[in-house]
């Protein structure tokens, strides 16, 4: 069963109980009735820049991948609601057992994620002898029980450097990232064969043309996107920084290469600068990503009321997920990442 079956199967379970179709009296303030649920509950919402307006609006800590698993193992709160999808929430079940972890829509699953099933994984990793394990935090807990080091997209080329250079490295799911991280390092890296669907659909000639229309503009981009367009761009980097380079730059205008969400931290950042969404290679607004606006402010708002659907997860296998976090978050730590 795939990750997404299984997902939809707890779903199911959850929309059988009527939960999901609970009528919200359409006169409550959503914002004012989260931030009362948020106080009385004691709950923190962490929210990743991929997320609709309102949602990153209304979030106590708005953040990428590093930041938001920061900000999970060491809140104080009893409740974290998880406005991101389903391997943030397990990330954040994994750190901060003891807390109860909410993810507004269990269906908020990752095309990269699911791109990288763990019997085939396994089967990979044991062709590999010798082979230490990096993989991308955007997988499963499956994935990371598997691995020796996990890395996000800020720190994925410290990580690779943090092992000795004669070491082989397998570096999974995503191979975009995983070819610009041996490019960045020179190290040679064995490459699983996976994709974000929201990266790899950007049209290289489209930006191209962009670019030669706006030549006051700069191209930036996450590790995600192809090669192609990797290779025009003036920066790369994780959503935060991309962030910050957009606000430091003497740069006023930007085609901005990853899920459009970011785009509303840049604008308040930045308010008098410019930034285009970077086109995709057909006309569909695919480069929003259908997993992370599955979250909206009603479906916050119940799973705050109700407490549901709640991240639950074997304690054998978090054990095993934790070790690669762990030495992640201890070398970034040491880093000052
Ligand atoms: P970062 O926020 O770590 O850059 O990751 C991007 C992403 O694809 C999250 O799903
Ligand atoms: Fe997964 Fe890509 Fe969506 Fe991030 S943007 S959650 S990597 S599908």
């Amino acid at each position: 069963m795939t990750i997404v079956n299984r997902l939809s199967v707890a779903q199911e379970n959850l929309e059988q109980t009527g939960y999901l179709d609970l009528a919200i009296d359409p006169t409550v303030d959503l914002f004012d009735a989260i931030s009362r649920l948020k106080k009385e509950k004691n709950a923190v919402i962490l929210a990743h820049y991929y997320q609709d307006a309102d949602i990153q609006d209304i979030a106590d800590y708005i953040g990428d991948s590093l930041g938001l698993s920061q900000q999970a193992a060491s809140t104080s709160a009893d409740i974290i609601l998880f406005a991101g999808v389903h391997f943030m929430a397990e990330t954040a079940k994994i750190l901060s057992p003891q807390k109860k972890v909410l993810l507004p829509d269990l269906k908020a699953g990752c095309s990269l994620a699911d791109s990288c099933p763990p019997t085939e994984f396994a089967a990979f990793v044991a062709q590999h002898p010798g082979h230490k394990v990096i993989s991308y935090i955007n997988c499963t807990a499956e994935i990371k029980a598997l691995s020796d080091i996990i890395c996000t997209s800020s720190n994925a080329v410290a990580i690779v450097e943090s092992l000795p250079a004669d070491q082989p490295i397998i570096f999974a799911p995503d191979r975009n990232l995983g070819r610009y991280v041996a490019q960045q390092t020179g190290r040679e890296l064995v490459l699983w064969n996976g994709t974000c669907m929201v990266h790899e659909i950007f049209s290289e000639e489209r930006i191209v043309r962009l670019l030669h229309r706006h030549p006051e503009a700069e191209l930036i981009a996450h590790p995600e996107c192809e090669p192609a367009v990797l290779k025009h761009a003036h920066f790369v980097g994780s959503t935060t920084a991309l962030l910050k380079y957009s606000a430091r730059s003497n740069c006023q205008s930007f085609i901005v290469a990853t899920e459009t969400g970011i785009l509303h931290q840049m604008q308040k950042v930045s308010p008098g600068k410019t930034f285009i969404p970077a086109p995709p290679n057909n006309t569909c607004a695919c480069n929003d990503c259908p997993h992370m606006k599955r979250n909206t402010l009603e479906k916050i708002y119940l799973a705050l009321e109700y407490e549901l659907p709640e991240l639950v997860m074997d304690e054998t296998l978090r054990l095993k997920a934790r070790k690669g976090i762990d030495r992640m978050l201890d070398i970034s730590a040491a880093l000052g990442l």
